[in-house]
């Protein structure tokens, strides 16, 4: 099955995530991607960098309609095209409805206020392909795509900003960011043990709990220990239900999973499957640091993550993946600072898949500390 997917504002990240997942991916336009799925991964809701999933129609979307049984019909036309604009758009939609109304369908349009129709219009319009009858068209040159999954941007918002525990200071990590991590590690068995070494307040937890594998915890902060075991608690009570792969879990899987300990020197329970974790940051930082400082929280943040590297490195089996945000911090030509640890890296025992780190970084626009993300597997 072909499936045409939406990247998210970091095309290059989300890029990487449907390669971690999905065969023949190919990107055919700045922001769109096909892909190749089967049934085990069409649950699309894990896509963390990916904002709509089309399938691709072997037929026009007034043969699509045709089809449906009686009833009112709504439509939403996001065109893509090289050459695609609101107008056009806008009068595909109504040569559409004009046909149908003349056939005696009762027709709704979704107007456009761009060429392609916004993830929130088509959310809150109900396009997302679980309502037959209303229906997203996506037109990419001479081919028509129907959209079969939208994120839910309600869910992300309710999953991080209704936490019980959170804290400004650890960085509060996106939920579609953990979820990117996680997806970069590859596909893994469903009940496959994640580690989140530097779990803070728990997001990645969380995330690899919802994805149904199963969540494993340890930072050294007592307090964080508490937060993500809070946080783990408050997720299954209230979110697990709508995920059939988190059912049956144990009532006292927080406390089971999360415990204090320094990535540095801790010995883990194994197996582990993968890890996906956010290292140390360094400090919080409001604006750009001098060079002194940089140099200073390079060598504390490279400290961290070589010597947790180290650890991890002896109680791993080969070709286990590793994903890692690191920080890269912003300078005054608006560049980025990336930590230089590659070699570092590889002669502790690692493959890095992405050597040259092109397009790896997680920033919003003028963000001090950037996540830099490494994917690594041990050799
Ligand atoms: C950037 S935060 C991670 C935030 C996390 N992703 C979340 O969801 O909240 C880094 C975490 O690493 C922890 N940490 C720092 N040094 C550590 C070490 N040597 N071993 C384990 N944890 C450490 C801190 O306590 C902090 O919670």
């Amino acid at each position: 099955m072909i499936y045409l997917a939406i990247l998210g504002r970091q095309p290059e990240i989300s890029l990487a995530e449907l390669k971690a997942l999905y065969k023949d991916v190919k990107q055919i336009s700045p922001v769109l991607a096909t892909f190749s799925s089967s049934k085990e991964l069409n649950d699309f809701s894990r896509l963390g960098g990916t904002l709509k999933v089309a399938i691709k129609l072997n037929q026009k979307p007034l043969d699509y309609l045709a089809t449906l049984p009686k009833g009112k019909i709504t439509i939403g036309i996001s065109d893509y095209s090289t050459h695609a604009s609101r107008q056009t758009a806008t009068s595909l939609a109504l040569k559409l409805k004009k046909i149908l109304v003349r056939h005696g369908r009762s027709v709704r349009v979704v107007a456009n206020k761009e060429a392609a129709l916004s993830t929130a219009t088509s959310l809150h319009n109900g396009l997302s392909g679980a309502n037959e009858r209303k229906a997203e068209f996506i037109k990419v040159n001479s081919d028509w795509y129907r959209t079969v999954f939208i994120q839910d941007i309600e869910s992300y918002a309710a999953r991080d900003q209704g936490r019980p525990a959170r804290d400004a200071k650890v960085g509060m990590l996106p939920p579609k960011l953990a979820q990117i991590l996680i997806n970069l590690c590859g596909l893994l068995p469903k009940g496959a043990t994640i580690l989140d070494p530097f779990c803070g307040t728990g997001v990645i937890l969380q995330e690899s709990l919802l994805m149904g594998y199963h969540p494993y915890g340890t930072d050294l902060s007592d307090r964080m220990v508490d937060y993500s075991k809070k946080n783990l608690k408050w997720l299954q009570k209230n979110f697990t239900a709508e995920h059939e792969q988190t059912t049956n879990l144990p009532s006292d899987l927080a406390e089971q999973s999360v415990f204090v300990g320094d990535a540095t020197t801790f010995k883990w329970q194994t197996p582990i499957d993968a890890i996906a974790c956010e290292c140390y940051l360094g400090s919080p930082m409001s604006q750009i640091p001098s060079e002194l400082k940089l140099k200073a929280q390079k060598q504390e943040c490279s400290d961290i993550i070589l010597s947790f590297l180290k650890n991890l490195a002896t109680q791993i089996t080969p070709k286990t993946p590793v994903t890692i945000a690191v920080p890269a911090w912003l300078r005054e030509n608006n560049e980025y600072s990336r930590l230089n640890i590659i070699d570092e890296i590889e002669k502790l025992g690692y493959n890095v898949n992405n050597k040259t780190r092109e397009g790896l970084l997680y920033c919003r626009k003028g963000q001090i500390v950037a996540r830099d993300i490494l994917i690594l597997r041990k050799k």
